[in-house]
């Protein structure tokens, strides 16, 4: 029993804490982490106190001046913690009385649980911010090894069920990559549309007696809304879930990516060479060259959905209001932003140092059995009915493969078909006939490549929208 420690209760206690229940109630180590965003909360509610009577201009100054210092001595590592600091905003309310005596004052009609939401809300906010800004450079990094590829004229096979299915051009499969990414920012953008609200003034769950004007506090934190019920203002971390979705359903597409850039680098498919920078060698085999990158990519996206998962189960029994089970909203939350962050920038490089191994892609697409479903879809435009066609063409297929003539062969020796037809089946042929829109030909997709650059442009220019009021509280003083 550690009878010295000064807790936040110790009035209503005769004894301190044990050491086991600080070791596993401390959330210092990880939440530390949110001090700048704890130092804002409070700038913000000692405003708004003074605003409305409950602080002097006097007493306030001196409170702003004892957070700065604070928020200076952890900046740079000066701050002296103590072992009664429990968290971090127990550590900045001891540190602030301790330098100016009307900190005291500070915690008036406000309570951890209001505190910690409002911190938890603006660490998501900005790194939901930073997560889309690394989307959007992803995304671009796409764009330009899309660019490569069109200006290139590169194709390759397209594949369903991991077999050869129809050739589409490689932008066409950089950009696919791409589209999946502006969903995950759109995601990612109402998570922080969802987190950007205000809960200073919930108190400890009921409000307060004193005159407090939430409003005021959203305002000074360049929240865009105000809760509505204060026991739900400081239960609710649906932000929180939202956030791991939004990052989990990000990991799985990075995921994707990387299984496909696996199977680009072997030696069987042979698509495309890594850059060293980007690439691991092997301890024993001189000859490897690993894409642990990718393969990290595809194990991270695990580790994220364990983070949603295993925070939606520790939510899921929760009565009214706060429960301090909610304390572990934080290291799922920091990890997978930190993850997502880390295999976005590795794969920014990989992805743009790839060389693309064109020829290889091309001799895999211009098999012509990747042309048969245009062989059909020749025969529709002579008047067959599709399904006649899909018949006629299956048994030339079965024919050529069985070792009777070349696919070309049979279709200009068919009845059906002829010579006009079999030139569908020249390398790079096929590929060319996919006009129609969205789809993998040459046309479509130079058209589809501004409907992205486009989409990057307005996602951009909402990620401002959805900034501005943060930033500039950010920069008041
Ligand atoms: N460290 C706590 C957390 O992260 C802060 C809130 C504590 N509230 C309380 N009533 N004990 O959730």
């Amino acid at each position: 029993m550690n009878q010295d420690a000064t807790t936040l209760w110790h009035g209503r206690f005769e004894l301190g804490p044990a050491e086991a229940l600080q070791a596993l109630n401390d959330s210092l180590p990880f939440d530390r982490r949110m001090f700048r965003d704890d130092i804002a909360g409070s700038r913000a509610h000692v405003r708004m106190l003074t605003d409305v009577g409950l602080l002097t201009s006097e007493e306030l100054a001196e409170v702003l001046a004892a957070l700065d210092q604070v928020e200076a001595e952890i900046a740079t590592d000066e701050m002296v913690w103590e072992p009664t600091d429990e968290d971090i905003h127990t550590a900045v309310e001891r540190r602030v009385t301790e330098l100016a005596p009307a900190g005291a004052k500070m915690h008036t009609g406000r309570s951890r649980n209001d505190q910690v939401a409002t911190d938890v809300r603006l660490i998501t906010r900005r790194e939901l911010s930073d997560t889309i800004a690394l989307v959007l450079r992803f995304q671009k990094v796409l764009l330009a090894k899309a660019d490569e590829a069109i200006a290139n004229d590169w194709y390759l096979p397209g594949y369903t069920h991991m077999q050869r299915a129809q050739p589409v051009m490689l932008g066409h499969h950089f950009m696919a990559h791409a589209w999946a990414l502006a969903r995950d920012i759109d995601r990612l953008a109402q998570a922080l549309v969802r987190t950007d609200v205000s809960v200073l003034g919930a108190g400890a769950l009921a409000g307060s007696s004193l005159p407090l004007d939430p409003a005021a506090s959203a305002g000074y934190l360049g929240f865009a809304k105000v809760f509505d019920n204060s026991l739900d203002a400081v239960a609710d971390r649906d932000f929180v879930a939202d956030a791991l979705f939004g990052l989990s359903m990000l990991g799985v597409h990075l995921s994707r990516i990387g299984e496909e850039l696996i199977l680009w680098a072997t030696e069987e498919f042979g698509f495309v060479g890594l850059d060293d920078a980007f690439s691991t060698g092997s301890s024993m085999m001189p000859q490897k060259k690993n894409p642990d990158i990718a393969e990290l990519a595809r194990g991270k996206a695990g580790r994220l959905i364990g983070h949603l998962t295993g925070f939606l189960v520790s939510m899921k029994g929760l009565p009214l209001t706060y429960n301090k089970d909610m304390q572990e909203d934080k290291e799922p939350l920091f990890d997978a932003f930190d993850t997502v962050r880390l295999t976005l920038l590795a794969l920014d490089g990989m992805v743009s140092t790839l060389v693309i191994n064109s020829d290889v892609m091309a001799e895999a697409a211009n098999s012509p059995y990747g042309a048969a479903t245009d062989l059909a879809e020749w025969l529709v435009t002579k008047g067959t009915p599709f399904r006649d066609a899909h018949g006629i063409v299956g048994e030339l297929v079965r024919r050529a493969l069985g070792g009777e003539a070349t696919l070309a062969e049979l279709v200009s020796a068919s009845e059906h078909l002829g010579p006009e037809a079999a030139r569908i089946l020249e390398p790079g042929a096929a590929v060319r006939r996919r006009t129609t829109w969205g789809s993998g030909g040459p046309d479509p997709v130079v058209a589809q490549r501004d409907r992205l650059t486009a989409q990057i442009e307005s996602d951009t220019a909402r990620l401002v929208e959805l900034d501005s009021a943060r930033l500039a509280a950010e920069s008041k003083p």
